[in-house]
């Protein structure tokens, strides 16, 4: 297959990087920093999947380099939340073909509308991250993995014959993946959780399972919950489990144990000075409750306050 990256950070350069050391045709379209080293060394991947060093890849760090004949089979949005728009801009002339299709490997809500302003929703599929990576110039570490990636469709009318099949290339360069049919009740079931712990863990600078410790802690973590189930349910969309009592059971009893020691990877971006994607999980329940003239005071204030640790810390916006 001829798969463009569009955004080759972190998960971008992973999922580009298994691709091509399994015979695909690769182009990574990212940031000169990472991407001026890759040119001239090659990609080196380290950590749970191996050590390899590829160096079949093409890159580009301008659409205007990007070859697009013949067209591209995939394009993987590999942005962070706040750059989709942005990123889908340029699509339709980079996608090169009308059997091009498009697949976003992002967390969080909007990314669908984003980037379906762009391309027709027939053509635009979604991914499931669930594995950990970090990036420095050349190089991409996988962390962690906790599930498979998953690759599926909201649209009824996309192929999803080319999901199954997309899956089964990751699948088969080393990543493990599988193709589902309900996308939107997978992202959904990552939103809740982030939503619940990564504004709480930014603040307060602690993992996890000291969240969990904490009854404060715990109370905003229900609050956030029982709010996004209730603006789910006024838009009609469906989730799993089917209740938040159900979830936050889930949630308190077996999601944060088995990761208490991990850290919310927004404190290392605000860390950084990079912006965080707080708009695109409690920030979106937020303006999904406005729309259904429902209150969320929890995922305001979680909201609201990573925006002032932001200013704190002097991030600038992107
Ligand atoms: N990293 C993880 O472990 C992980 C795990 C699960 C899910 N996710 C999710 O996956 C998504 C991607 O995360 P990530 O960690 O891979 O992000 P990332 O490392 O920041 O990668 C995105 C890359 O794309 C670049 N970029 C942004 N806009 C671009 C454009 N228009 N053209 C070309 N390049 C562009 C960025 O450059 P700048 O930084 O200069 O803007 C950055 O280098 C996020 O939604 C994240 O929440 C990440």
């Amino acid at each position: 297959m001829r798969i463009l990256v569009m955004g080759a950070g972190a998960v971008g350069s992973v999922l580009g990087g298994f691709l091509a050391k399994a015979g695909h045709d690769v182009t990574l379209l990212g940031r000169a920093w990472h991407l001026d080293v890759v040119r001239r060394q090659g990609l080196t991947i380290t950590g749970l999947w191996g050590e390899h060093r590829v160096t079949t890849l093409a890159v580009a760090t301008d659409p205007d380099e990007v070859e697009r004949r013949p067209g591209f089979d995939w394009v993987l949005v590999c942005v962070k939340a706040y750059q989709t728009a942005e990123a889908a801009t340029p699509l339709p002339d980079l996608l090169g073909s009308p059997a091009s299709l498009v697949c976003a490997f992002q967390n969080g809500l909007g990314n669908y509308e984003a980037l379906t302003q762009a391309v027709a929703p027939a053509r635009v599929a979604l991914g499931r991250v669930i594995f950990g990576a970090d990036l420095e110039p050349g190089a991409v570490r996988v962390t962690v993995c906790a599930d498979d990636v998953l690759v599926g469709a909201p649209d009824p009318r996309f192929p999803r014959e080319r999901a199954v099949q997309l899956a089964a290339a990751l699948q088969a360069s080393g990543i493990p993946s599988r193709a589902t049919a309900s996308i939107l009740i997978e992202l959904w079931a990552k939103v809740l959780y982030n939503c619940a712990l990564n504004g709480l863990s930014t603040l307060f600078e602690a993992p996890y399972g000291r969240l969990l410790e904490r009854e404060p802690a715990r109370r905003v973590m229900a609050a956030v919950i029982e709010e996004a189930y209730r603006v789910a349910a006024a838009h009609r969309i469906k989730l799993k489990p089917a209740t938040a009592k159900a979830y936050r059971e889930l949630l308190f009893t077996r999601l944060i144990p088995d990761t208490a020691a991990h850290q919310s990877s927004m404190l290392q971006d605000v860390r950084r000075g990079h912006p965080t994607e707080i708009e695109s999980l409690n920030g979106a329940i937020v303006r999904l409750a406005q729309q259904a003239k429902l209150a969320v005071p929890a995922n305001a204030l979680v909201t609201r306050l990573v925006h002032a640790k932001e200013q704190f810390l002097g991030v600038v916006q992107k």
